[in-house]
């Protein structure tokens, strides 16, 4: 469904947050406000597939998971290894939306749960985990906790995949980032009062750190690989690796 949420000033909870309006429209809304959203979760997946050929199952968190887009890719590429899939979000009205999918027994199997990411969760053993535009809706202060427990979690040559919306510590530069974004948004079909309306939502809910504040995060985690494989503007993703 059309994205139109933000025709009106103001959103329906006040500040931003993935109630059910925004999971109705969630589709269309990340792949119209994301540059090079599904290109980036085939990629992940195929490089999920690459690596990870050789092993029997493969034990995959995906944080903030949402409607599951990159479960629907990563089983798209016909993996060999059986899946096990664990889809943590905070918001009931996205799981919901990703319980009704249904996946074959035979090649993987599917976990949801519910939870703030803000809190402590305890993972079983995991090879990937999958940060997709979710850490910048976790608060700064708690962020480093969280990566560190899934850095503990991952198996030795295990994989992050760190994607956000960073900001750009030189002004100048942000602002012409900016102008940048917004011109992209209203080719997708927003217009200037949605593209206002939307970013005065986010404000204090979306909270990006530099590039480089991210890839300290996942330094100070334990991660000695930290490697940028994508950017576009503000959007910024990391591949990052356990020793062996
Ligand atoms: C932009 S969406 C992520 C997109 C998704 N990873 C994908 O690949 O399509 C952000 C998601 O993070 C979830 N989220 C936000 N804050 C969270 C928190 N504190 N704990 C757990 N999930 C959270 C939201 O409910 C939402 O589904």
């Amino acid at each position: 469904m059309r994205d139109m949420l933000f025709k009106k000033p103001y959103f329906s909870d006040g500040e931003f947050c993935f109630n059910q309006d925004v999971v109705t429209v969630f589709d269309d809304m990340v792949s119209r406000s994301v540059p090079f959203y599904q290109e980036l979760l085939v990629l992940m997946s195929h490089f999920v597939y690459d690596y990870f050929k050789s092993y029997n199952s493969v034990s995959i968190y995906d944080l903030g998971c949402s409607t599951g887009n990159f479960l629907k890719c990563l089983l798209n590429q016909n993996l060999n290894s059986f899946v096990r899939y664990h889809g943590i979000d905070s918001s009931s009205d996205m799981l919901s939306t990703l319980d009704s999918f249904q996946i074959d027994a035979s090649i993987g199997q599917v976990s949801l749960i519910q939870h703030d990411l803000n809190n402590f969760i305890s993972f079983n053993s995991m090879d990937v985990c999958l940060f997709n535009l979710v850490l910048q809706f976790i608060k700064p202060q708690n962020r480093l906790a969280l990566i560190r427990n899934c850095y503990e979690s991952l198996s030795p040559g295990g994989i992050s995949f760190v994607v956000e919306k960073v900001v750009s510590p030189n002004n100048d530069i942000q602002s012409w980032f900016t102008k940048q974004y917004h011109s992209f948004k209203k080719q997708n079909g927003y217009s200037s009062e949605e593209i206002i309306n939307k970013e005065s939502a986010l404000n204090n809910v979306l909270v990006p750190l530099s590039m480089e504040q991210n890839s300290k995060l996942l330094h100070d985690a334990g991660f000695k690989t930290v490697q940028p494989f994508f950017q576009w503007l503000n959007f910024f993703g990391i591949l990052a690796i356990k020793e062996r």
